[in-house]
């Protein structure tokens, strides 16, 4: 899959001579959301859906970048110096902010030809964008002659979505997609970004639906969010949520989800390493419900989703990434695992009047060079 999709770059680039690839994959995270930017926990895994780039050095300081799946021609100057936000295509804002983010660390970006790929369904809460970000980052880290560890491309990415979007994200996406390990989960401490894998149980399958509703974090209400959980607490007197607990919380429904969700990640890693199976469901499930009474980010298309995975016969499910539209991730036994996904989507599809996508996933090995 990936080799024929190498051949592809390959190709679209006039052929080999000089090109390396770099491939960055998207995240469904199980658990742990509206977490990461409050110092907290969350679980989230590299999923078998990424971004690939593949580039060459140029004369000249212009980076050229193309998709073999988005439309148009990004030109930007290699230096830097262009506006990330008011770059056209819209996706070249995550190459010119990847370029500026760079630089601003002291790299040399030489002139380059690139182009990418990805399987990451866009607007789907699966990351896209983190992949293509995490990618661009890496593949140009590395020509820039700049040394990045997993957590500097993981921050340096981020700040090349801020830049593109405007979006004030968290580092939960960037943190997955360069951490991931195959057949693991990732519990990973947002304040000091210690990464723990943590083995998935052989015989769990991890689901995910589209519930045909796109998602765009611009759009929403994700910044106002989290400058609510920011003002609980500057009320509170802490840094973050990560230090607050439920009294102090109780009557702040948003900072409430916080503190719970904190609870829940590490009830779920728990029960992950003690192989604890029949505790999953009802974790996965109480985070969809605090996700949506206290934290205000669910759709009725989710919660319709959430409830026809659980009539198909799922261990649990919730909502996945910011909310307001995008995927739900499922856990079902691995045995029922196709009878579970294809109830949930005709019980969905017959609910609701929207077309649903669905994916098995599995959980895999985090960004890195590929290829010859
Ligand atoms: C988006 C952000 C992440 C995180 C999630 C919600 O995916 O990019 O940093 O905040 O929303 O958990």
């Amino acid at each position: 899959m990936t080799d024929q999709r190498i051949a592809d770059l390959t190709d679209a680039l006039d052929g080999p001579d000089g090109l390396r690839f770099v491939r960055a994959p998207g995240r469904v995270n199980l658990i742990g959301d509206h977490t990461d930017y409050q110092d907290g926990f969350c679980l989230p895994m590299a999923i078998d859906r990424d971004c690939l780039v593949g580039l060459r050095p140029t004369d000249g300081g212009r980076v050229r970048a193309r998709s073999l799946e988005l439309s148009g021609t990004v030109d930007v100057a290699a230096d830097g110096s262009d506006d990330a936000r008011s770059v056209e295509p819209r996706w070249g804002g995550f190459v010119a902010g990847a370029v500026q983010t760079l630089v601003a660390r002291g790299g040399r970006v030489p002139g380059l030809d690139l182009v990418v790929s990805s399987t990451v369904p866009a607007g789907s809460g699966l990351s896209s964008s983190s992949a293509l970000s995490v990618a661009l980052t890496m593949a140009l880290g590395d020509t820039a002659g700049l040394e990045l560890d997993a957590n500097d491309v993981a921050r340096a990415a981020l700040d090349a979505e801020v830049r593109a979007t405007g979006v004030p994200g968290g580092l939960m996406d960037q943190l997955a997609s360069v951490h991931g390990v195959a057949d693991h989960a990732l519990l990973i401490d947002c304040r000091t970004l210690a990464v723990e894998p943590i083995p998935l149980p052989r015989e769990v399958a991890v689901l995910v639906v589209h519930s045909g509703v796109p998602r765009t974090l611009a759009g929403s209400a994700y910044a106002e969010r989290r400058a609510a959980t920011e003002r609980a607490a500057t009320r509170l007197g802490i840094a973050s949520l990560r230090d607050a607990n439920l009294r102090d919380v109780q009557d702040d429904a948003f900072a409430r989800h916080v503190v719970t969700e904190n609870a829940r990640v590490l009830a779920f890693a728990a029960a992950l390493r003690d192989h604890d199976v029949g505790a999953l469901g009802p974790l996965l499930l109480a985070s969809h419900a605090s996700l949506r009474d206290d934290f205000a980010v669910s759709t009725p298309e989710l919660d319709l989703l959430v409830d026809a995975f659980v009539a198909a016969g799922a261990l649990g499910a919730r909502l996945t990434g910011a909310g307001f539209g995008g995927c739900v991730v499922g856990l079902a036994l691995a045995t029922k695992a196709p009878r579970v996904l294809d109830r949930t989507v005709e019980r969905y599809r017959s609910a609701s009047g929207r077309e649903p996508s669905a994916f098995v996933v599995q959980a895999v090995e985090g960004a890195g060079r590929v290829g010859p």
